[in-house]
């Protein structure tokens, strides 16, 4: 099908972009001690993890169980961090049973509360599920804030069913920070904060065969520390608006095409809206074209072109938006249109969007 003849609002996906960050993020990781495992809570699809094992990824790292499930589905069988705390019954239960899907799969710990239901969970049955203590390194959501609780967590780890693998500190609150000095100085404080775990563990005899964390604005920073064995960066693949103006170096390669529904004057009311477009990190912009968005209401977006620019759109033309933010806006598609130059070349189901449980 012609480019032209998509309906919209849609996400347009480069193939060429989008092998050319993951190519970039893959040869950063070359010959290095630390690995990429990444983030699958962008792109939610199993023809794009593909990709990235194919890259030399080794393993893929997900939010929620829900994503993990999305994976065996499609029949990835890598080995699966989800890194996030497991907690309640319905959710031990398919933990259970999703852990035979795959090579591995490990989850975080913070909690001894979550080690015990774990443990009880694995009794009787064969399964095999490994664990990672999370550390706060900073962020202040979950995570172990002191080492001498990581040890003890470790401990319990080691002496129940669950496997004890290692730790993982994720520094959300440095990887966005846009002046690469400051950014670089909250990873390395973020940095020394898992080390000192690191070194708890190892004087303790409990010595972590895997050390995670890391994002797509910090990976050769933490990826770079001796100690750390993988890296989870996931927004590298697509970018966003607020994340290449931290790293530009990796292209745009999701857009949100959209029509125009009617002008007055610089004013473009376009057909998507906050159903289809997030908003949690600011106002999306144009992908190419000088244009802002100003507003969104469910259906529509409100979209003023440049002062200085002769745009000239009319009713039906086609704007590409770049999301703000493409993890949220994502998470509302059923799938990416996916093109090579002017050719749609495919249709990717977004397999994950709305696997938040
Ligand atoms: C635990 C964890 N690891 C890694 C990432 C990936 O970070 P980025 O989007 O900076 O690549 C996230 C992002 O939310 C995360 O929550």
């Amino acid at each position: 099908m012609p480019l032209a003849d998509i309906d919209t609002p849609a996400l347009l996906l480069d193939r060429d972009r989008l092998e050319r960050n993951i190519a970039r993020m893959a040869s950063y990781f070359e010959g290095r001690p630390a690995s990429l495992r990444p983030h699958y809570k962008t792109p939610k699809c199993p023809e794009v993890a593909r990709l990235q094992l194919e890259a030399g990824a080794i393993g893929i790292t997900c939010a929620k169980l829900g994503e993990a499930e999305t994976l065996a589905q499609a029949g990835v069988a890598a080995s699966i961090l989800i890194a996030n705390q497991i907690v309640g019954a319905p959710k031990l239960r398919r933990l259970v049973d999703l852990a035979p899907r795959f090579p591995e799969l490990i989850v975080a710990v913070d909690h001894p509360a979550q080690i015990e239901a774990l443990d009880a969970a694995l009794a009787g049955g064969s399964a095999r599920v490994g664990a990672l203590v999370e550390c706060d390194t900073g962020m202040h959501r979950c995570g172990s804030a002191e080492p001498d609780r990581t040890v003890e967590l470790a401990k319990q780890l080691h002496a129940s069913r669950v496997e004890y693998r290692g730790i993982m500190g994720y520094e959300g609150h440095a990887v966005l920070i846009p002046e690469a000095d400051k950014r670089e100085s909250a990873a390395r404080d973020a940095l020394a904060a898992l080390e000192s775990h690191y070194r708890a563990l190892v004087d303790s005899g409990l010595e972590p065969e895997i050390v995670s964390g890391g994002g797509t604005g910090t990976h050769d920073i933490t990826g770079d520390a001796p100690f750390v064995t993988e890296i989870q960066a996931g927004s590298y693949v697509f970018m966003d608006g607020a994340y290449r103006k931290v790293r530009p170096e990796f292209e745009c390669a999701l857009v949100l095409r959209t029509s125009v529904l009617h002008v007055r004057g610089r004013l473009l009311i376009t057909d998507c809206g906050l159903k289809s477009l997030s908003q949690d990190m600011g106002m999306p912009e144009g992908a190419e074209l000088p244009l802002r968005c100003v507003a969104l209401s469910e259906e529509h977006a409100f979209v003023v072109t440049d002062e200085d620019a002769d745009l000239d759109l009319e009713v039906g033309d086609r704007i590409d938006l770049l999301p703000s933010h493409g993890d949220t806006t994502i998470n509302m598609h059923e799938q990416y249109l996916v093109r090579r130059g002017d050719t749609l070349e495919a249709t990717w189901a977004i397999a994950a969007r709305g696997k938040f449980r």
